[in-house]
């Protein structure tokens, strides 16, 4: 899947160094520009590795910090079924945290120097997992409307030019159906259920409506890297574009539950394109930047988790020790 051309960090901060050589990065732009797959070993520009490795490394943490609030559920799913299913989920969202560091690792940063960037708070993961599952409808929510955002933006990015990163989201996009699936079916039960669990779930609903907006990052105007990443097919579409592809699939399928959307402007205009009010991008900043409700709880539990791992880690370090003796 990576290609096992793993770049060593120094070789990563040798190739870093030298300035970009402009033949070489004629040559490279018109392979990408072709549709061919860049791998570890290809010259690449220095932006387009550091670019890679941000938005790599932000997914994977994205990924394990997000198995958070549907793990607080499993306790506590309403029957085992549900809970067999949260399960599964939770340890495939911790997998594809595993594909997606081994995908950055060939870029040249190590997995420790990625983790100790989370739980320092200098690398950013998705703002939608800095807010609280209050109620089983939250999970609903989860399971259907993040994981159906995360599919938007994952079977995009898994067309763009890095080998290792798209295959990796091939994989990744088989299972996120299977959870798209138990969270549609999930939100579909509450929302034909009784009236109590219409009300839970379209609380839970206006709760995370402003956030899924968010998820895609900030309009095109304000977007930092799209230009760069777009003309070098990392990024195969806007932030905008797949914002409008999301609302596009998805509030079909909420309205047709009979339940509403908090916020009257939203509606597709004659281009067909979604317009909705100010999702308030303040917030969006305050969350990514280290400020959301539980920004602080989830970087205290990563940090507990990898406190509490260490000796699992040191002992699969020693590579002395073929095997352990079991006890009779
Ligand atoms: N959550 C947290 N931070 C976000 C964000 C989000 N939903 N959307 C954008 N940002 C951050 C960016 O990381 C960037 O910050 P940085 O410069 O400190 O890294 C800043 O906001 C400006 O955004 P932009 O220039 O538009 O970033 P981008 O071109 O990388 O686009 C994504 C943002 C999320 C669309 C893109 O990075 C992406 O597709 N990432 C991979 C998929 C992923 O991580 N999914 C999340 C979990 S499933």
């Amino acid at each position: 899947m990576y290609g096992n051309a793993y770049i060593s960090p120094e070789e990563a901060k040798q190739m870093q160094s030298q300035q970009d050589d402009p033949k070489q990065l004629a040559l490279f732009e018109a392979r990408v520009a072709k549709g061919e797959k860049v791998e570890p070993g290809d010259w690449m520009p220095t932006d387009y590795r550091k670019q890679l490795i941000r938005m790599i490394e932000q997914h994977a943490h994205s990924e394990i910090v997000g198995a958070l609030p549907e793990g607080t559920w499993i306790t506590r799913a309403p029957n085992f079924r549900r809970k067999l299913a949260l399960i599964a989920k939770v340890q495939d969202e911790i997998g594809h945290g595993q594909l997606l560091y081994s995908a950055a690792e060939t870029l040249g940063k190590t997995r420790e120097q990625m983790l100790a960037d989370l739980l320092s708070g200098k690398s950013k993961y998705s703002n939608v997992f800095n807010y609280p599952a209050k109620t089983w409808a939250d999970i609903a929510v989860i399971g259907f409307l993040v994981d159906g955002a995360a599919i938007v933006n994952q079977v995009i990015n898994s067309k763009g030019s890095y080998g290792p990163y798209c295959r990796a989201l091939e994989r990744i996009c088989y299972e996120e159906s299977f959870h798209l699936k138990q969270g549609h079916d999930n939100f579909v039960y509450l929302a034909t259920g009784t009236p109590q669990q219409r009300n839970m779930l379209q609380e839970a609903l206006n709760r995370w409506y402003r956030p899924l907006l968010h998820f895609f990052g900030p309009s095109d105007k304000a977007s930092q890297h799209s230009e760069k990443l777009m003309k070098w097919r990392v990024k195969l579409a806007s932030n905008d574009d797949m914002r409008n592809q999301f609302l596009d699939q998805y509030v079909p399928k909420i309205l047709e539950l009979d339940l509403t959307l908090p916020d009257p402007n939203l509606k597709k205009n004659d281009a067909g394109i979604w317009e909705f009010s100010d999702p308030d991008w303040d917030e969006f900043k305050r969350v990514i930047n280290g400020d959301g409700p539980c920004n602080a709880e989830r970087l205290a539990v990563r940090r507990y988790a990898e406190e509490a791992g260490r000796w699992v880690r040191n002992a699969l370090m020693r590579k002395e020790e073929k095997y352990v003796v079991p006890l009779a």
